[in-house]
């Protein structure tokens, strides 16, 4: 499992192609999840980060 750290943005996490969100299945290859603490979607990314001017620095994590 990959974990990546957008510079300035979301976490985006790969899912292989599926995953659950409270049981409920659904399709992507990467789901963005807030890290700026702004989103109107949590705990997804709604692109709010943008215009809070969010700033952090890009981190790739890889977990095995
Ligand atoms: S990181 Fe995108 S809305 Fe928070």
């Amino acid at each position: 499992m990959r974990i990546e750290a957008t510079e300035n943005g979301p976490y985006l996490v790969e899912t292989g192609g599926k995953y659950r969100v409270n049981g409920e299945e659904r399709t992507g290859k990467k789901v963005a999840l807030c890290r700026c603490g702004h989103s109107g979607q949590k705990p997804f990314c709604d692109g709010s980060h943008k215009t809070v001017g969010f700033k952090a620095p890009a981190v790739s994590i890889e977990l095995s």
